[in-house]
């Protein structure tokens, strides 16, 4: 290799050694051995040597090419291998980095207080029977004595179908249809949507409702009160309660059961009213007209039956005052519970 040969391949390792990428690489290899590249100038240069000059320095310059060229092509795999590794490392996830909120939803407040109500209900032993929403006048007024002409019948508070049917506006319909099925004793709680036509804060149009009723041989308002005492004890805790008179058609006599206020601890609050009182279900004995209904024996059984509203209740337990809130689907509102 003559000298100037040496020379062009000293600067080529020098320049070598600057390079950092494989766009250097290539740049490098254009400048030594592209179309005009020094290596190709020395090559071309051969054509105007004499036979016997070009035979040798030929030589000397394809050595030269060779070297460039297998120093290139090595250079290159090295290059290449670290950038494929570099970028593995910069797209390697980062394990450390804090996760995304997975949106995992949650129970409705209602959907919460209906469970807790049943769980309670169902550890004494009752059972959970199904009506349908969309349900005969018959099951839903007639049967559990409110006759024609009472009020709750009137076209203002029920939704009427045009099958005759109605919307239920109370859950006290399962009750029916559950003495149509079974023989007693029996002890059941029914749960579900009811409808009447009303709407402000305190009223929705669909609401929910928790039925209950226990039939059997020497039932006694002294069962009533021992079973609804032992299910507000559970709901809200100890605390003074009392039943008042009441009436409901279907039962005889009818009460309404109070529990002192859990806001105002009886003093007087907005919640309550000032009465230091909130209302928390009806109830009473069953009337026996319900049991001819169904052709119980009225001279062997007795029994008592419950209503309550579960949003009522759901309100009465968060302090709510707006019903429509329970109903508006306001994430802000519902992930508070
Ligand atoms: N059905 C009644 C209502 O909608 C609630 C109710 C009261 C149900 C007393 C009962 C009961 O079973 O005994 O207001």
């Amino acid at each position: 290799m003559s000298e100037s040969h040496e020379k062009l391949l000293q600067q080529y390792l020098s320049d070598c050694q600057t390079a950092k990428s494989t766009a250097d690489l290539e740049a490098l290899r254009v400048k030594y051995l592209g179309k005009k590249g020094e290596v190709t100038e020395l090559l071309k240069g051969l054509g105007k040597m004499a036979p016997e000059e070009r035979k040798a320095v030929g030589a000397a310059i394809n050595e030269l090419k060779n070297r460039i060229q297998s120093s290139l092509e090595e250079s290159m795999r090295e290059v290449a291998l670290s950038e494929q590794n570099e970028k593995l490392n910069a797209e390697r996830p980062d394990h450390s980095l804090p996760g995304l909120y997975p949106g995992t939803g949650g129970l409705h407040p209602v959907v919460q207080v209906a469970r807790e109500v049943a769980d309670i209900f169902l550890s004494m032993g009752f059972f959970m029977a199904e009506g349908p929403e969309i349900e005969e006048e018959y099951y839903n007024f007639e049967a559990l004595n409110v006759p024609s002409h009472h009020p709750a019948r009137d076209m203002q508070d029920t939704f009427y179908l045009e099958s005759g049917q109605v919307l239920r506006t109370q859950t006290s319909p399962v009750q029916i249809r559950t003495m149509e099925a079974l023989k007693p004793p029996l002890k059941m709680i029914g749960l579900g949507k009811v409808f009447r036509k009303d709407s402000d804060i305190t009223h929705s149009p669909m609401f929910n409702q928790m039925e209950g009723l226990v039939v059997g041989e020497n039932i006694s308002m002294a069962d009533l009160k021992g079973t609804l005492v032992m299910f507000v004890e559970n709901m809200f805790g100890k605390r003074p309660h009392r039943f008042r008179p009441s009436y409901f058609p279907f039962t005889e006599p009818s009460a309404e059961m109070d529990i002192q206020c859990i806001f105002c601890e009886g003093k007087g609050c907005k919640v309550c009213k000032s009465t230091g009182w909130m209302e928390v279900l009806g109830c009473g004995m069953v009337n026996p007209k319900v049991f001819d209904a169904v052709k119980y024996d009225t001279e062997k059984y007795t029994g008592f039956a419950f209503g309550m509203g579960i949003d009522r209740i759901a309100m009465l337990r968060y302090g709510i005052n707006d019903i429509r809130l329970l109903f508006s689907s306001d994430i802000r509102f519902l992930r508070q519970f």
